[in-house]
């Protein structure tokens, strides 16, 4: 890659003088350069949640999620026998707020608190320095951080992973009358080296795109776009392997399709709470895209685990007690925070809102749940 010292460059200039030396990049390259890149990626250089951000999540809408999340786990843990000590590893922690709210529900076993070690997979150092803020005053300096999921060492295990699989690079692949090719992105022609705009081409002889595109979608029509995650489906066999080794149980919590692979193009950018042009500003927008939940389940299931779902966020939930939960809250409330209450409740379940796009997947050591049944929710 060219020099990377002018401290000026935006992001975009890297990409356009990497791509006029090497060539068009994947749509996986752009993305993970876009959210990753060590000192100018979007995740990177900043936080990105709440209203004053681009994009809020579950946790940072309600207590209530996290709490459920955290009751999910201590079930399990309970479940599997109450392993002893254990490695409880949360996958893109973000602000940290999901972790706080788990481990505020978990209080309900103090065994479990007791016998967690918290691992945080984490690649910001700008969100590292705020989930030690948020979890600092709740777990003192016993936090660990890792790069990556590989650095957290073996043993039994519940990982919980929300909003984490759709920041994870994609590749594309488009049919043609000629087949398959996999979609590149190329500097604009008529742009300028001080301005550079990127577009999307189609890589000059298809070797990649056949060799992504899924058996089951081979026949689509010419026009088709086919997303695959080799990115995610190499963290699921991981965690799948992980399960397989040492008692544990997994939940990954996402927005994305239950029937996949599937065709069409998901990769979306948001800024400010609003779409804006995929390819417009690297680094300065989140991208991301629907993540294919039978590829995740299907990947774990290769490393090892039992996988089960994927289930609905809005059906999950409601198992899992968030009417009582709000009920409560809202008997201790005043009218306008039980407004509130309702109000974050019906976004995270409401059909029409989060409770269809967003499901769970589960994955567990085969055969390790003590009485056989699926996970609290499946
Ligand atoms: C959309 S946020 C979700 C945050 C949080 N789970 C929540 O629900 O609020 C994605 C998180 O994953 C982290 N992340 C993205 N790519 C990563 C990677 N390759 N390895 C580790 N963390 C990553 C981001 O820094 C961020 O914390």
């Amino acid at each position: 890659m060219a020099d990377e010292s002018a401290g000026s460059d935006t992001l975009a200039h890297l990409l356009a003088r990497r791509i006029l030396v090497d060539g068009p990049i994947s749509v996986g390259a752009f993305m993970a350069e876009a959210l990753g890149h060590p000192r100018l990626g979007y995740y990177i250089r900043q936080d990105p949640f709440g209203s004053d951000g681009d994009f809020t999540t579950a946790p940072e809408i309600s207590q209530m999620f996290g709490e459920l999340v955290g009751l999910w786990c201590v079930d399990s843990w309970m479940r599997l026998g109450g392993p002893g000590p254990f490695h409880l590893v949360e996958l893109g922690p973000g602000r940290g707020t999901l972790m706080a709210d788990v481990l505020r529900a978990a209080a309900v076993l103090p065994l479990f608190r007791d016998n967690a070690t918290v691992h945080l997979v984490e690649t910001s150092p700008a969100l590292r320095e705020r989930q030690r803020r948020t979890l600092q005053p709740i777990l003192g300096d016993a936090i660990q951080w890792h790069d990556r999921l590989e650095d957290v060492p073996d043993g039994p295990t519940i990982l919980i992973a929300n909003e984490f699989f759709d920041a994870l690079p994609i590749r594309q692949v488009q049919k043609t009358g000629h087949g398959w090719f996999e979609r590149l992105v190329d500097v604009e022609p008529d742009s300028s080296k001080d301005d550079p705009r990127f577009r999307f081409v189609l890589e000059a002889f298809g070797s990649s795109g056949s060799r992504l595109v899924p058996d089951a979608l081979r026949d689509a029509p010419d026009g088709s776009v086919v997303e695959v995650s080799p990115a995610s489906q190499a963290v699921a066999q991981l965690i799948g392997a992980r399960l397989a080794a040492a008692p544990g149980a997994a939940l990954a919590i996402d927005y994305g399709y239950a029937q996949g692979p599937a065709v069409g193009d998901t990769l979306q950018a948001l800024r400010r709470h609003a779409f804006a042009p995929v390819l417009e500003a690297p680094g300065e927008a989140d991208l991301t895209a629907h993540v294919d939940f039978a590829s995740i389940a299907a990947a774990a299931r290769e490393g090892g685990a039992q996988s089960f779902g994927p289930v609905e966020q809005g059906e999950w939930l409601t198992r899992l007690g968030i009417h009582q939960r709000a009920s409560s809250l809202m008997a201790k409330a005043t009218p306008a925070q039980a407004k509130d209450i309702r109000s974050a409740m019906d976004r995270l379940i409401d059909p029409a809102q989060m409770g269809r796009l967003f499901k769970l997947v589960a994955l567990a050591t085969p055969g390790a749940f003590a009485d056989a049944s699926p996970p609290a929710g499946f």
